[in-house]
């Protein structure tokens, strides 16, 4: 079955050195920002003849509008086709959603992620989805990757915050799922190459035992997501995905004190460790102003729910949602 789950094949090279591997007919769907910024990943993709669709990044570019426009791009393209999708999570997310309808599933789908957030979490997984009436991810599939090529020479263009906003969710991955390195990680902060090799190992372990989300196991990777998706939908994602998620995971840690899941040891010492942006909490307490709004989205979301923290690497689902 096209997208049926197997785990990904993680390959490290600079991108124009991966380029031959490719075989047979192939549709590039690529981050324009990222063709501007890495004249070498258009160059080899236009040495190979390769179609390429280039896109703005940006939740926008998750609609069904992309999905038609790739289409009619795709149109004469064989079903068998490889689909390289080369770009953030954005990309990555309506790409998995074509490579899963595109003529009822593509023959190959490469994630070539060029964030740090993709690196360590989007790319990894098979899950794919675009946004629908100011709703998130309302739209999805499940479609994993044949593989991930990790080229560390476009990570060099990311600013400090894009960086941020990756290694929150490698941290939400650690604190989660792995108590003795959440305590190395404490100790002695990880470089970003770590922490991408990390969090992909942790996120295939999770996904390998629940790839459909069928056990209640994969929940665990919401953590922070609950509120984070809200605030990203109230905002009209001007707030950015990991830093939502950032502030996501205070709320979840101040939630989990309100119920007496999390102690306020625990609580405190998992925040003091989140590479958060400065001002984090008066951001916070300014968004809980919004509470109407917030509840509202956070309702329609597909969730249901919030995950807790008992203490690193121990959590919950607590249904249902606070207030
Ligand atoms: N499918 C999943 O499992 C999963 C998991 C986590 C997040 N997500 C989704 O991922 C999305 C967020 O991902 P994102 O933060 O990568 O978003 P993004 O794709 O919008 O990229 C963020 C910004 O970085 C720019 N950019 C990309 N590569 C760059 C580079 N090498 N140098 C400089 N700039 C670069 C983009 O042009 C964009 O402006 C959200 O939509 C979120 O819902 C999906």
């Amino acid at each position: 079955m096209p997208g049926e789950y197997k785990k990904c094949r993680d390959v490290e090279g600079r991108f124009e050195a991966l380029v031959p591997r490719l075989e047979g007919p192939v549709l590039a769907v690529a981050d324009e920002k990222v063709l501007r910024l890495h004249p070498h990943v258009h160059r080899a993709l236009a040495r190979k003849n390769i179609t390429l669709v280039a896109l703005k990044a940006g939740e926008r570019v998750k609609s069904l509008r992309t999905l038609e426009r790739l289409t009619r791009r795709a149109l004469t393209l064989p079903r068998k086709l490889t689909l390289l999708a080369i770009g953030g999570g954005t990309i990555g997310d309506v790409a998995t959603v074509f490579a899963h309808t595109f003529k009822r599933g593509v023959g190959r789908l490469i994630h070539v992620p060029t964030t740090l957030l993709a690196a360590v979490d989007s790319s990894v997984g098979g899950k794919g989805a675009v946004n629908v009436a100011g709703t998130k991810n309302v739209l999805g599939v499940f479609h994993a990757a044949d593989e991930a090529w990790l080229c560390a020479e476009v990570f060099t263009t990311l600013s400090e915050s894009q960086r941020r906003e990756g290694r929150i969710e490698a941290w939400k991955m650690v604190v989660t799922l792995d108590a003795k390195r959440w305590a190395r990680w404490t100790k002695a902060a990880p470089s970003d190459d770590e922490l991408v090799r990390a969090s992909r190992e942790l996120k295939h372990a999770v996904v390998a035992k629940d790839p459909y989300e069928t056990k209640g196991l994969r929940v665990v990777l919401n953590f922070g997501h609950t509120l984070g998706h809200a605030i990203e939908s109230i905002s009209r994602y001007r707030v950015r995905h990991g830093e939502a998620v950032g502030l996501g995971m205070l709320f979840a840690l101040d939630v989990g004190v309100e119920l007496g899941v999390t102690s306020r040891a625990v609580a405190e010492s998992v925040e003091r460790s989140l590479p958060l942006a400065r001002g984090a909490r008066a951001q916070l307490a300014q968004w809980l102003k919004n509470r109407a709004a917030l509840k509202q989205v956070m309702r329609a979301d597909k969730k249901g729910g919030m995950i807790l923290l008992r203490r690193p690497g121990r959590w919950v689902m607590n249904e249902g949602l606070p207030w």
